[in-house]
């Protein structure tokens, strides 16, 4: 807590450091000033504004349609929940790879209007150059490695990545390419949990796993999935600590019913 009774703000570099302390990073995504504000309050290290609201938010069938303007709405949003947690928003499809200029502008004018602490970039080699500009001017990036749904035209299918050696192999130099290059800390998605671990002790900045197993430095998942939101979307590495679609469903049934018999509202409630 600092002096005046606020939660300390976690940064990059207290992130960084459980590495060495081998305290576990919690992560979880938000799109909205509420949930932002529970999740926060709850003690979560990362709160990750995620173009899976493309999916999840926005009934996208993939991330890409997602726009600069859309993140950083939902970024400002977030942000004003946010007192302790790092705010991480995620960079969407074509707003870096196009050249490093347009990266550096675009992740600017993301961290200038959100007040964002940081920015995650899908990828490995191809945007290396990204990486080391844009940190160079002082935005921090996370990395995304493995299964990197934006560029799930090219996989073709969503299943775990990282299964024959050569993407093996190419994950774990991505990684160290990627440290290398200056990212603060790794998203490893949708590989096994022995690849994961390899890539754990290969570089010194903590990795955090969704569908990679125990060994990472840290867990992230979307909080539409791990609340039972999203209640047909059920892969294996998604723990589910609610049902709060059927709870939803429970409720508006009642209210339409409580509504229809004039069971609602009553004496008490009315003036
Ligand atoms: O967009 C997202 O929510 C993510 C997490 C799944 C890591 O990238």
């Amino acid at each position: 807590m600092t002096k005046d009774n606020r939660p300390r703000k976690l940064t990059t570099l207290s992130i960084r450091e459980r590495k060495q302390s081998k305290e576990k990073i919690a992560a979880l995504t938000a799109y909205d000033y509420v949930t932002a504000k529970l999740l926060d309050a709850s003690g979560v290290d990362i709160i990750l504004v995620g173009d899976s609201l493309s999916n999840v938010f926005q009934g996208n069938t993939t991330t890409l349609p997602v726009t600069i303007d859309e993140m950083i709405y939902h970024t400002k949003a977030v942000q004003k929940g946010v007192q302790r947690a790092l705010l991480v928003t995620d960079m969407p499809f074509l707003s870096y790879q196009v050249t490093v200029e347009d990266a550096v502008r675009n992740c600017g004018r993301v961290m200038k209007e959100t007040q964002a602490d940081a920015v995650k970039l899908e990828g490995g080699t191809a945007i290396i150059d990204v990486i080391k500009r844009v940190t160079d001017i002082g935005i921090p990036v996370m990395g995304h490695l493995g299964l990197t749904p934006q560029s799930i035209n090219v996989f073709g299918t969503y299943k775990v990545r990282g299964t024959d050696a050569d993407e093996q192999k190419r994950i774990i130099d991505d990684a160290q390419r990627l440290e290398e290059a200056g990212v603060f800390s790794l998203v490893l998605e949708k590989i096994p949990a022995d690849l994961a671990k390899q890539v754990t002790g290969r570089v010194s900045i903590p990795t955090i796993g969704i569908g990679a197993g125990p060994d990472c430095d840290g867990q992230i998942l979307v909080i539409n999935d791990m609340l039972g939101l999203s209640e047909e979307f059920r892969p294996r590495f998604i723990r589910r600590y609610a049902e709060l679609g059927k709870t939803i469903r429970d409720c508006v049934t009642q209210y339409v019913k409580d509504v229809r018999t004039a069971a609602f509202p009553d004496k008490n409630e009315s003036y």
